[in-house]
């Protein structure tokens, strides 16, 4: 006999085994493959992340400059793509651009049917090369500029801020920048790698996959909150109104964007660094503001509900600080994304079991019909 007993939102089930990330709440540790994230944020760039998390171990230099050469040479898009990208809506929300153009990808890539581990592996690469390229050339095209073809002798971060603005910042906003993608890499089964998977698990292709994962991802209790924060501080506008207005939304009992995690009761592990970041951005900025804003309504969430700031709350402002729109924000997540969720497809294929679950019925008992004309 089934147990009726019903876990919404799945929550406290273990659906899988995974080899890719470990979220420790208990000790506030997050590791990829086994590294601890703050540690790889210190001593790596992006790309050597993004090769650890799909390759399972970093890479040594020869490894490195191989990928390297593939994600570089990958980069540019099909005239098809650019001129699809040119006839989009202006007003389309950047997250659902990026899902578009990833479907596209899937439609122009010669080894869509093929999902070996190997083509699988070739196909992240391609869209992890070419979706920065497809938005940064959106954030252009909306602003009625001229698109900004990749370069190749420019790390991932530098080719994105240059591919946007047309010129790559100084280093420590472009390192701020990198840990940020390097912090949003992997999360272990947040719900757009639970979708991912769950495309997988049907035995569906990488490019399907994410295009479902950045659907997942756009909502606001996800990668969307990074937008919502920024909304909430441009709310606020100044460090004066940050205490009533804080107080007036938890009277109210609204949900605070950038705070709480269905796993991390007592921290979120990426918080410290890219509050590190946060600060060394608004410094080089000379805008402490946002940093102000950011700091009461920290202190009251913690002080009356005990509530602790997300990865998304610092990485909000600090989006803001370096230039980019605010609908940009979840769209750099899902570049960074990108690696975890590529690597859980992966991971999905090679021991599959097609995700199914069950549901209680409470609908309407059995019924007869009654033809049409008798209705
Ligand atoms: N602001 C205010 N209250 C919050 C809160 C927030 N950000 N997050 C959680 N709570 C409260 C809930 O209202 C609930 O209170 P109750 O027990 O009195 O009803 C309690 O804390 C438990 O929250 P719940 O929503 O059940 O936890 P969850 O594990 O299902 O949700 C989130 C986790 C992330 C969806 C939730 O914390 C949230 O909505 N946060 C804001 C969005 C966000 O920043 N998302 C990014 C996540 S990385």
């Amino acid at each position: 006999m089934m147990s009726d007993e019903i876990k919404k939102g799945l929550l406290g089930i273990i659906v899988d085994e995974t080899e890719v990330s470990k979220v420790m709440p208990e000790i506030n540790s997050l590791t990829y493959r086994g590294y601890a994230a703050q540690d790889l944020c210190e001593y790596c760039k992006f790309e050597e992340v993004a090769y650890l998390i799909l390759n399972k171990d970093l890479p040594n230099t020869i490894e490195l400059r191989k990928f390297e050469k593939e994600e570089k040479n990958n980069r540019d898009l099909s005239k098809d793509l650019y001129s699809i990208l040119k006839k989009m809506p202006k007003k389309s929300h950047p997250m659902d651009v990026a899902r578009t153009a990833v479907s596209i990808m899937g439609l122009e890539d010669k080894e869509t049917t093929d999902s070996s581990q190997e083509a699988n592996t070739r196909k992240a690469i391609r869209i992890l090369a070419k979706t920065p390229t497809a938005l940064a050339a959106f954030y252009r095209i909306r602003k009625g500029k001229n698109i900004i073809k990749p370069k190749k002798n420019l790390t991932m971060a530098e080719n994105f801020f240059y591919m946007c603005f047309g010129k790559v910042p100084q280093k420590e906003i472009v390192k701020a920048f990198d840990v940020s993608l390097i912090l949003y890499a992997e999360h272990s089964f947040n719900v757009s790698t639970f979708t991912a998977r769950t495309i997988t698990s049907s035995l569906s292709d990488i490019h399907g996959a994410i295009t479902g994962a950045i659907a997942s991802l756009k909502g606001p209790l996800h990668g969307g909150a990074n937008e919502e924060v920024m909304h909430m501080m441009n709310k606020i506008k100044k460090p004066e109104n940050a205490l009533k207005w804080i107080n007036k939304a938890l009277d109210n009992k609204d949900v605070v964007m950038g705070f709480g995690h269905r796993v991390y009761k007592s921290g979120d592990s990426r918080v410290p660094t890219m509050r590190k970041y946060f600060a060394k951005v608004a410094k080089i900025k000379k805008d402490k503001k946002f940093e102000k804003i950011y700091d009461i309504v920290e202190k009251v969430m913690i002080e009356r509900k005990n509530i602790h700031p997300n990865v998304d709350y610092p990485t909000g402002p600090t989006y803001h600080l370096m230039g980019f729109d605010t609908d940009f924000f979840t769209p750099i997540f899902v570049i960074s994304r990108i690696t975890g969720w590529s690597a859980h497809i992966m991971e999905q294929h090679a021991a599959n079991k097609l995700i199914r679950p069950l549901a209680s019925y409470k609908g309407s008992q059995h019924r007869k019909v009654v033809q049409l004309n008798q209705r």
